[in-house]
């Protein structure tokens, strides 16, 4: 038996497998000071979302006594996975849970974008019938490049294309074969992706590599016409990871009307502050991180970061290891 403790939430479904399989579970958040001061060392494992921050302090502080952090999702980044491999212990998550989710959520902001779904209703409650202003472009005959071509880009690109539109991608870790078998233009330069795309979604994990990679100068490279000559304008979407997208870069695009529309699902610093600059632009929406959050994909996070943990628990293979190539 196992003492496991739940951190930022996890569906009902999921805390009744672990409990079913002999496991005590504990579901509670802690303050930053709490999580400095060890109170993780009684536990064998945790299991996180985004919210609970994991960095070297606190993993240290658990004095070898965790055993596995759970990610109940895909991004790693609020955990220090060095740190976590030092102190031996594992860290999974539940990579695939979310996917359609992630893929529904991009479509929706690419939609919402280019027909003014947020400024119109925006509009609509101050009493506003602004029909001509709220004239939009469609998705069919524009370019969508890709940043990153994972499974949720993938999903996003054959979407894209049933309805009409080319997809184009950068990915350096690609291989080629990959993006041929998805009728996908590989770029192998991403200012080229830029030069060639009017809508831009990314789909890659935040590192030292994709800071800002979405930045003024990149997006100032964007076409804003079609390949048939239709001026739609420069559209971005981010339901990704924060910090991808230069917020400030951003701002100035659209302020100079380099971009004509931007929707962020994710913020650099998050929760976003409500005094921050985008949220008062009127081309700008957007959602407070929720990508993953439908009643399928946390049930299904749910139950798959519920037995990635049981089996790292156990010593079993487990099937998403995030760290497995660095434990000493
Ligand atoms: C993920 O990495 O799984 C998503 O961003 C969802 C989340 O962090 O809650």
């Amino acid at each position: 038996m196992a003492k496991i403790v739940v951190t930022d939430g996890m569906s009902k479904d999921a805390v009744r497998l672990l409990e079913k399989n002999g496991h005590e579970v504990t579901l509670q958040s802690f303050s930053k000071e709490e999580l400095l001061q060890g109170c993780l060392s009684d536990f064998d494992a945790i299991i996180v979302r985004s919210a609970t921050k994991l960095p070297k302090e606190v993993i240290e502080s658990t004095g070898g006594n965790l055993r596995v952090i759970g990610r109940a999702g895909v991004g790693v980044d609020n955990i220090d996975l060095a740190a976590a491999s030092d102190a031996g212990i594992a860290v999974v998550n539940a990579p695939l849970a979310s996917t359609q989710s992630v893929v529904e959520l991009t479509i929706a902001h690419l939609l919402a974008s280019i027909r003014h779904i947020s400024k119109s209703d925006r509009g609509l409650r101050l009493g506003k019938w602004e029909k001509k202003i709220m004239t939009g472009t469609e998705l069919s005959g524009k370019s969508l490049g890709l940043i990153g071509f994972g499974r949720i880009a993938q999903g996003v690109g054959m979407v894209a294309q049933a309805m009409g539109m080319d997809v184009h991608t950068y990915d350096p870790y690609l291989p080629p074969k990959v993006a041929r078998n998805q009728s996908t233009r590989l770029h192998k330069d991403v200012d080229d992706l830029f030069k060639s795309c009017t809508h831009i979604s990314v789909h890659c994990n935040l590192t030292d590599e994709t800071h800002h990679l979405v930045n003024y100068e990149r997006m100032k490279l964007m076409p804003g016409k079609s390949r048939l000559g239709l001026k739609c304008g420069n559209h971005i979407v981010n339901c990704a990871r924060g910090g991808i997208v230069d917020e400030d870069g951003l701002l100035q695009a659209l302020d100079e009307g380099v971009i004509s529309s931007a929707a962020l699902d994710v913020f650099e610093h998050e929760p976003v502050d409500p005094e921050h600059e985008l949220l008062n632009h009127a081309d700008f929406h957007g959602t407070p991180h929720i990508g993953a959050a439908t009643i399928e994909a946390q049930s299904r996070v749910g139950t798959d970061i519920a037995k990635n943990v049981m089996d790292s628990l156990n010593g079993r293979a487990v099937k998403a290891t995030v760290n497995s190539h660095l434990l000493k």
